[in-house]
């Protein structure tokens, strides 16, 4: 194993030997200095380390001049100032941040350049506000559509997932802001996440789900890591020595801090088995533990062990004075700039009869459609959230891009689903509102062009509880209809984080696309694609199901969402007091039963239809592929080919690769990603692209030996604009 902690380690935890990635030694470049503060502190001192001292802080050492340090949501965007220990907001004149394109989003650039540029924008504001470490970037892989943090998710595949998030982590942390990989691991459900038992083979485990985490600790250098709330094998993520101390610590020799999701820890052990600090109290890390010591149940080598931890990273992290901190506005332009540029390569294009982009010759009066072109994403729903200055809505986008080109009138086609109807527990799934929807066909009637934005929004898409279906809401689907009766150049725009059942939308459009929960700029992004001022150049970064029971954890009845003798869909605030009494996680057992074969990889495997596979995104350009070669090297498999973009128009696209292994000894997944590119072209312009295919990538996970392992053999390369539109293939053989 690479990066093994020495032997040492079970006997003396004070003295370390890491055989670290060089990144990592920033984290261990103060280990005498370390030394003499630990060697000054009282045991009293070092416990008060390990807790929250507020909701967003943890404590530091006056009298030695060590900082406290000050966390703060993420991921996508920095949260507003609270009062220290409730949740109730400051309201200060200076803590508005750039609300920047939601994870899912981001992903859908498959830019590891944008994320790199989203990182440190998160980091520089993180600054401003006098913050350490922010609490992101959130790389859980999508195992379920409704998953309700799929929208801060990135993606269903591992590498996309991981180069994402070692781009963020290296973008955030070299601001000088620490980042927090969240939420270590199996995180992959809202419903009971407090509660739910994941059950897993180690192979699908280390491929799929701690992959992108793996790639953020050892080619990310990330210095935080969050425990999640739920349990892996019977054990809560906050005391699972096989994860935090086996995996993170010992194989990934992982140098930083781990802290609890808030509340999230149930047990004193955890310092144990490698939690650094309890956020936000100290029920089991404050007065309980330092009596554990006291007793002589818990060692003083841990309690070193954690807080020299935790040093390391209060020592490369400049604290900064409260009085500089908050003095200035935290959103500044040049973030706004980035959060546009990631938005404007997020929107995917699903489909174009060639009513897009919109030509403003013949186009000149157009209707706006829909509740969503007016409602604004940053706030909403349960967790985090961004309390922003700008935020462009679909509708002031549009207008925007379209100036005085033509006329843009607006109804609101369907009823709003806000705070209130989910605190009441109202369906989203509700019917049309047949006056709303009226006005909305009048409308669409007299206009050349209609634009329906569609969608999820933050009430219904939220942390704490996963959605019941992925039908479009608030009566959508009718109104969608009714348009396309109304008007034949329909055009549907879906605002949400998630995947939605599209079957009666895409019908019934010309043109469909995704706009996500988009970011500052978002409906800037918008307008301009619609435009052509810009063409859409983003790819999903999940499958798109026909239904929701094709999907792989709801085929394989492996997705526990509702306890027996409760209404209850979630655990909106995941009970932080007493959870360990109510505990029913044997009643809640996740067996994840379709093991490797996650997202489009159960699809490719089961030769399943899907409404949009995995990768796909169209474009207004159209691209050509030729000339691949696969050769294989030491470093792995280098992947060439031409692409031309073949129009009049400037674009992007991007590349993907994927393997396939027919001759594997193995069971397989069909179709494996293993390589991409976001490639610029101009019109008629022609690149040989050039992808490495890491040959840590190619490698299985064997759990005989615990380790990862390649399989020498035949490798079938395909290259292609989607999982499903693969243009050129070419078999090498690997050693
Ligand atoms: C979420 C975390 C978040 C924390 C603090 C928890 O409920 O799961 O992602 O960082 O709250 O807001």
């Amino acid at each position: 194993m690479k990066f093994l902690l020495s032997r040492v380690l079970s006997t003396t935890l004070f003295t370390i030997v890491f055989s670290v990635p060089s990144q990592a030694q920033a984290l261990l470049s103060n280990e005498a200095k370390i030394n003499t503060i630990i060697s000054q502190m009282t045991l009293e001192e070092k416990v008060d380390m390990l807790h929250g001292k507020h909701m967003f802080s943890s404590a530091g050492v006056e009298r030695l001049g060590i900082a406290d340090i000050e966390y703060a949501d993420g991921p996508f965007g920095i949260r507003e100032e609270m009062e220290p220990n409730s949740w109730k907001s400051l309201n200060l004149a200076t803590d508005s941040a750039t609300f920047f394109p939601t994870g899912s989003a981001l992903a859908a650039t498959w830019s590891p350049e944008m994320a790199y540029a989203y990182g440190r924008g998160m980091g520089i504001e993180a600054r401003l506000r006098g913050k350490d470490m922010i609490l992101g970037p959130a790389i859980n892989i999508q195992r379920i559509p409704t998953g309700g943090r799929t929208y801060e998710y990135f993606s269903e595949d591992p590498l996309l997932s991981g180069f994402l998030a070692v781009a963020y982590t290296k973008g955030c942390q070299e601001t000088g802001t620490a980042a927090c990989l969240k939420h270590y691991a199996l995180n992959n459900q809202e419903n009971y996440r407090g509660f739910v038992d994941v059950r897993i083979s180690p192979r699908a485990m280390n491929e799929i789900y701690l992959k992108p985490f793996e790639m953020a600790v050892l080619e990310g250098d990330a210095w935080g890591v969050m425990a999640a709330y739920n349990k892996v094998d019977g054990k809560w993520c906050s005391d699972n020595e096989m994860l935090l101390t086996d995996v993170l610590r010992k194989r990934w020799g992982f140098p930083g801090i781990v802290i609890s999701d808030w509340g999230g820890v149930h047990a004193t052990s955890a310092v144990v088995a490698g939690m650094n600090v309890e956020m936000p109290g100290n029920r089991f890390m404050g007065k309980a533990l330092l009596d554990s010591v006291k007793a002589g149940v818990i060692s003083d080598a841990v309690i070193d062990q954690r807080v020299r931890e935790l040093l390391r990273v209060r020592l490369l992290v400049q604290p900064i004075p409260a009085e500089k901190a908050n003095k200035e506005m935290t959103a500044k332009p040049e973030q706004l700039k980035t959060a546009y540029e990631v938005a404007k390569r997020s929107i995917v294009l699903l489909k174009n009869d060639g009513v897009l982009p919109l030509n403003l010759k013949r186009v000149k009066k157009i209707a706006v459609i829909g509740d969503n072109a007016r409602c604004k994403q940053a706030l909403g729903g349960v967790g985090a959230g961004v309390k922003t200055l700008r935020e462009v809505t679909p509708l002031e986008g549009i207008r925007e891009a379209i100036g005085n080109g033509a006329e843009v009138i607006w109804a609101q086609g369907y009823p709003s689903y806000g705070a209130q109807e989910r605190f009441k527990r109202v369906s989203p799934q509700m019917a049309p509102d047949r006056k709303l929807l009226a006005e909305a066909v009048k409308i669409a009637r007299k206009a050349d062009v209609v634009i329906f934005v569609a969608g999820d929004n933050r009430e219904i898409e939220t942390e704490g509880s996963d959605r019941v279906s992925i039908k479009m809401p608030q009566g959508q689907n009718e109104v969608a209809k009714a348009l396309a009766a109304a008007n034949k150049n329909l055009v549907t725009v879906i605002v949400a984080g998630g995947p939605l059942e599209l079957e009666t939308v895409r019908d019934a459009s010309k043109a469909l696309l995704i706009s996500w929960f988009n970011g500052s700029e978002g409906g800037t992004a918008l307008g301009d694609v619609l435009t052509g001022k810009v063409s859409p150049s983003g790819k999903l970064p999940f499958t798109f199901p026909i239904k929701l029971k094709d999907s792989p954890a709801y085929a394989t009845g492996s997705y526990p969402q509702q306890l027996k003798g409760s209404d209850q869909q979630g655990d909106i605030f995941v009970g932080l007091v007493n959870r360990e009494k109510n505990d029913r996680s044997q009643e809640l057992i996740a067996p994840y039963a379709e093991e490797l074969l996650v997202g489009y990889r159960w699809f490719t495997t089961k030769k399943l239809p899907v409404a949009y596979p995995f990768g796909h995104g169209l474009s207004y350009a159209t691209f050509e592929y030729s000339n691949l070669t696969a050769t294989p090297n030491a470093e792995g498999i280098r992947v060439e080919f031409d692409l031309k973009n073949n129009s009049s128009i400037d674009a992007e696209e991007v590349a993907q690769v994927y393997v396939s292994r027919e001759q594997s000894a193995l069971e397989r997944p069909a179709l494996e990603l293993k390589g991409f590119q976001r490639v610029a072209l101009g019109k008629g312009e022609q690149k040989r692209v050039s992808i490495l295919l890491r040959r840590n990538d190619m490698k299985d996970w064997n759990a005989a030996i615990e380790n990862w392992q390649l399989e020498a053999g035949q490798v079938e390369v395909h290259v292609g604009s989607s999982s499903a539109d693969l243009r050129l293939s070419q078999t090498c053989t690997i050693n």
